[in-house]
């Protein structure tokens, strides 16, 4: 028994992943084997392990400022955060810093009910959108599960498959009361829900819904955002302007606990008088913010996109050639994330492990995420191990 706990799990039903370091895409683990990282860990290290351009800028903060008053402000707070909502791209607006994705939600959430004085939220059923209590309140899958969360305050919507145009979730609305509603929440592409692409028609209709009967869209990118999905965040791939923006995981490339909430100009100048009745101890930590420094500028580096551009052909080339199995009846692909559906049930993530690749699997669905800076060599290599792992079980 160990003194620590296992997130998510029966702590005896653990799988043994004893691991030694990291280098680069790997996990080395104690006896020397190594595990390709398919999924970024847990889709942050999206720059890999040890990336010399974000870490020496973290060392160099700890050095020079390492802790920040929440209500201190200083160049790097104000420059990243600027930066940030340029990335974004939208109409300015204003940043709220928090240390994970769950709390980027909680916040969001907080806001847009404080805003519309309005208590209920709109959720889809396959979503997940973090641990803490409110944020679980919207999260549709197992993990909302006895945990005497807010779910009178959450409305559940259909799948955008089962109503593309709209028109149950419209009735729905009125229903509910739209003068209830504060806002829509939705992971712009779905992550451990089966990444689940929306039809543009749908989530453009859902900002429709939203305008016309006054409530805010909420969009969480945590596993999404910063390039995961080929486009700086994934809502770029479509004509919306949400109101609110949900951000963790790459915002700091996982070498530290960060997340945010970007909030639209207006929202930002509601705060102007109102109290923003929303903060942390850790906030805008400024290691945090050094690690989204280097974060923004390897985006910005076109060497760096490029080769990110050469991993995605890389990872659809490949993902061509194991479409060809019997076995597989679906692959999407959105930059360098994509999900493998099998006609049969998926090998686990245990079985993935022992032939070294850690990965995501439930039901007959693979995820794939891999680490920007693998080389398209060890890419191909990894796809072949999958290969060989699906064929096995089919
Ligand atoms: C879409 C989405 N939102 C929110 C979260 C919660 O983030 P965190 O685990 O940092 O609290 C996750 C975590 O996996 C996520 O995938």
């Amino acid at each position: 028994m160990t003194h620590f706990y296992y997130s998510w799990c029966a702590q005896q039903t653990t799988v043994d992943f004893p691991v030694e370091r990291t280098e680069r895409d790997e996990f080395i683990l104690t006896d020397g084997k190594r595990v390709y990282d398919f999924i970024s860990t847990s889709f942050q290290a999206n720059f890999g392990h040890g990336f010399e351009p974000i870490c020496s800028r973290m060392v160099q903060q700890l050095k020079a400022m390492p802790i920040a008053s929440p209500k201190s402000s200083f160049d790097l707070k104000e420059d990243v955060s600027r930066r940030l909502t340029d990335l974004i791209d939208l109409d300015g607006g204003k940043i709220f810093y928090t240390v994970s994705g769950a709390e980027a939600v909680e916040n969001a959430l907080k806001i847009a009910r404080q805003i519309t004085g309005r208590p209920i939220i709109a959720a889809r059923q396959k979503s997940y959108h973090g641990a803490s209590l409110g944020a679980l309140s919207v999260t549709g899958d197992w993990r909302n599960g006895p945990h005497l969360t807010f779910d009178e305050g959450t409305l559940r919507i259909p799948e955008y498959e089962d109503d593309p145009e709209l028109v149950r979730t419209e009735k729905l609305f009125q229903r509910t009361g739209p003068e209830q509603i504060a806002a829509v929440i939705l992971e712009t592409i779905s992550g451990t829900n089966g990444m689940a692409i929306p039809t543009s028609q749908w989530i453009e209709g859902i900002q429709n819904l939203c305008r016309k009967y006054g409530c805010l869209l909420i969009l969480d990118e945590v596993l999404v955002g910063f390039g995961r999905c080929g486009t700086d965040f994934a809502f770029h791939q479509y004509a919306v302007e949400p109101d609110l923006i949900c951000m963790s995981k790459a915002i700091s490339g996982g070498f530290i606990p960060l997340g945010a909430v970007w909030t639209s100009q207006k929202i930002a100048e509601y705060y102007e008088s109102q109290t923003l009745s929303c903060g942390l101890t850790n906030y805008a930590h400024p290691v945090g913010l050094a690690a989204l420094d280097g974060v923004l500028a390897s985006l910005s580096q076109p060497d760096f996109r490029q080769s990110m551009e050469d991993l995605e052909t890389c990872l659809g080339e490949n993902l061509a050639r194991l479409r060809q199995l019997d076995a597989v009846t679906e692959v999407r692909q959105r930059g360098l994330m994509s999900a493998i559906s099998l006609n049969h049930s998926a090998p686990t993530w245990e079985a993935a492990f022992q032939e070294g690749l850690h990965l995501f699997s439930k039901e007959n669905l693979i995820l794939l995420a891999p680490p920007y800076i693998s080389s398209p060599r060890r890419l191909e290599s990894a796809i072949n191990q999958l290969k060989e792992l699906i064929s096995c079980r089919g």
